[in-house]
């Protein structure tokens, strides 16, 4: 079959990671007799030092009309890069929170999993680790305090800002949603995560939630506050199942999850909307300072573009093959830095591709 991939290399580390995880998608073609056809487009720092704004409009056209879009990372430095001398609606990230917007992507699937070679990687102790863990966070991508009313303004001859956080019963049903189809493919246990002691928006979280869950009696549900949860993601973080939330959480507890599976650089992510499409990128972000080096680890790249096959191409064979190809270099001993440790091949980005590549087969 052919499929048509937009493709956002994007800034620091992104260019180098797509590359690989392209590598990678042309061998799955050529061992599973498919071809990827791919086209650049702009987006972040990149789209802003040629076309001025983080995201063209023709962008969006064309990502809409591809059958999936797959991503590095955006963003630079932000203490150091021009990009941030810019008003804020013009810096990179706007352009990845406009895509998200634009392309109706609410439901962020990100997969935290520890492989049992990486358990010497892992931060957390031995008997925490246990069996290991295997958890998908659910997060809700294009609402609350991301995409609410935001202000800075003087009042009173003092500055005042303000950022709002709206969630409508409809755009926590759909989510939701997704989250307990997962849970039903996975060990039916959905943990809603909010701040119902607190905020309104978490309190019609937790009612509308509730609702979903009385159509899936076969899955259980658990409400726990954020700020539990966050210290039970590294006192026990073999608990959790899937992890349904709302877009601010789940950025946060997103990166506290792929951490303590070892290193950022192993967390994918799908972010999908009603339809088969879906932008795939990884957890992580730009690393502008170790970009252009050969040190990023492309596996969360690689990992993402496997969720890409199995979500928007409905290639499983394919997408099982580049799962177990990531296995397989890890039991073979192959680490970038990040994950490096003693008695273990030390490679960079581009050989982690190369061996990646060479184990898939069908
Ligand atoms: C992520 C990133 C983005 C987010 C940033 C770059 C805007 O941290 O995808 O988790 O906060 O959503
Ligand atoms: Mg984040």
């Amino acid at each position: 079959m052919e499929f048509q991939v937009a493709v956002i290399s994007g800034d620091g580390i992104g260019p180098e990671i797509v590359r690989e995880a392209r590598k990678v998608l042309d061998q799955v073609g050529r061992v599973f007799g498919h071809t990827f056809h791919y086209e650049e487009l702009l987006m972040g720092g990149a789209s802003i030092d040629v076309h001025g704004i983080p995201l063209t409009d023709e962008t969006v056209a064309k990502a809409k009309a591809a059958d999936a879009v797959l991503m590095g990372s955006i963003g630079g430095d932000t203490t150091t890069s021009p990009w941030y001398q810019l008003p804020p609606d013009r810096r990179p990230e706007a352009g990845l929170l406009k895509i998200r917007k634009e392309l109706k992507l609410f439901a962020n699937v990100r997969p935290a999993y520890l492989y049992a070679e990486l358990k010497n990687a892992c931060p957390l102790r031995e008997e925490i680790i246990g069996e290991g863990f295997d958890m998908v966070i659910m997060r809700e991508l294009t609402g609350g305090l991301y995409f609410g009313a935001r202000s800075t303004g003087e009042e009173n001859g003092m500055l005042v800002a303000r950022d709002s956080l709206v969630y409508s019963e409809e755009e926590i049903r759909r989510i939701a949603i997704r989250a307990f189809d997962i849970a039903r493919k996975r060990r039916n246990k959905v943990t809603s995560v909010d701040k119902a002691n607190v905020l309104d928006s978490s309190r019609l979280w937790r009612k509308v939630v509730e609702e979903v869950a009385a159509d899936y009696p076969d899955v259980k549900l658990e409400h726990m506050l954020v700020d539990n949860c966050a210290m039970q993601l590294v006192k026990d973080p073999g608990q959790f199942d899937v992890i349904l939330t709302e877009n601010m959480f789940g950025d946060i507890l997103s990166d506290e999850a792929s951490m303590v599976t070892g290193s950022i650089g192993m967390l994918s992510s799908a972010s999908l909307n009603e339809t088969r499409f879906g932008l795939y990128e990884p957890s992580h972000g730009s690393a502008p300072d170790i970009a252009g080096q050969d040190l990023a680890n492309p596996i969360a790249t690689i990992l993402s573009a496997a969720m890409m096959l199995r979500y928007s191409f409905d290639l499983d064979k394919e997408a099982d093959s580049v799962e177990a190809a990531v296995k397989q270099v890890l039991a073979d001993g192959y680490r970038t830095g990040d994950i490096y440790s003693e008695g273990c091949i030390k490679v960079g980005t581009v050989q982690m591709g190369d061996e990646i590549a060479r184990r898939i087969c069908r």
